[in-house]
């Protein structure tokens, strides 16, 4: 198994009870996970407990987290350094926001994987312009002349895949990759998505969206209030919800022809 959460339990400072309870999933390799669930409900939390960056004094303080049957709780400063931003790496909301906005797109990207390889100014230079290609970003050395916010939206995300993809990472983390695009650009990336997952990284990706959901994940886990309500293969979460949350949320998708196209 790549990945093992058994019985995790997240505290923030200055909170009573833990604010994520008893959180179990396991990732085989090459393996899609979505989670979904209302605002606050721990989706966030869960992924970066998995990256070892909780905010906010945040911790695990209860359960186990492995990787690669490594646990993740006991790795050094130096430990999660070698993994994280190759092995495990993440793609944010706006990849945009994560990016320095006085540095070019380029400069960003050589250092990026400068940090994480042994590799010359020009090899770096050849794998980012080659992970931008990837991505089906248009003129990829202008985009390495640019500025963040001289992209749109939809690039910069391609932009924040590319990177995060760079040294094929055997886990790949995205919180809500598409909820700031437009659905047209949505949907485009969730193809870069399914493309990548072709590519054997496992996943985990956290939505609003339930249709974004079922499309790239072989597993779905419900959260609701801290809690998992919800977590199975797909098909069998979709055609036999037990939660009433997750019920509720089918039901806002529409039917068409008695089909539900989610
Ligand atoms: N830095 C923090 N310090 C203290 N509490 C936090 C912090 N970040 C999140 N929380 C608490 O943890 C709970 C879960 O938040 P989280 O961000 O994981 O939810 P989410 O499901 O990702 O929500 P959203 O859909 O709005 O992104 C919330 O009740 C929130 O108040
Ligand atoms: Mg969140």
């Amino acid at each position: 198994m790549l990945l093992n959460l058994s019985h995790v339990d997240i505290s923030y400072q200055g909170s009573e009870k833990p604010t994520v309870q008893d959180v179990s999933l396991e990732l085989a390799e090459g393996e899609r996970l979505a989670i979904v669930g209302e605002s606050g409900s721990g989706k966030t939390t869960v992924i970066r407990a998995v990256l070892g960056c909780l905010p906010g004094g945040g911790r695990v303080s209860g359960g186990s987290i492995t990787f690669e049957g490594k646990n993740l709780l006991d790795l050094s400063v130096d430990g999660w350094q070698k993994i994280r931003g190759k092995d495990i790496s993440m793609i944010f909301q706006d990849s945009g926001n994560m990016m320095n906005p006085v540095h070019t797109i380029g400069k960003q990207y050589v250092e990026y994987i400068r940090v994480h390889s042994d590799m010359s100014k020009k090899e770096a230079y050849d794998k980012a312009v080659e992970l931008l290609t990837m991505m089906n970003l248009p003129n990829p050395e202008n985009i390495m002349e640019s500025y963040t916010f001289e992209l749109s939206g939809g690039m910069r995300q391609r932009v924040g895949i590319a990177m995060a993809i760079t040294f094929q990472p055997k886990l790949l983390l995205a919180d809500e990759p598409t909820s700031a695009l437009d659905v047209t650009t949505q949907a485009q990336i969730v193809g870069e998505l399914m493309y990548i997952s072709g590519t054997n990284a496992a996943m985990i990706i956290v939505t609003h969206n339930i249709g974004v959901a079922s499309c790239l994940g072989d597993k779905l886990m419900v959260m609701q209030g801290g809690h998992v309500v919800e977590y199975g293969k797909t098909d069998d979460v979709l055609s036999h919800p037990k939660a009433e949350y997750t019920k509720t949320l089918l039901a806002a998708v529409p039917e068409i022809g008695g089909k539900r196209y989610v």
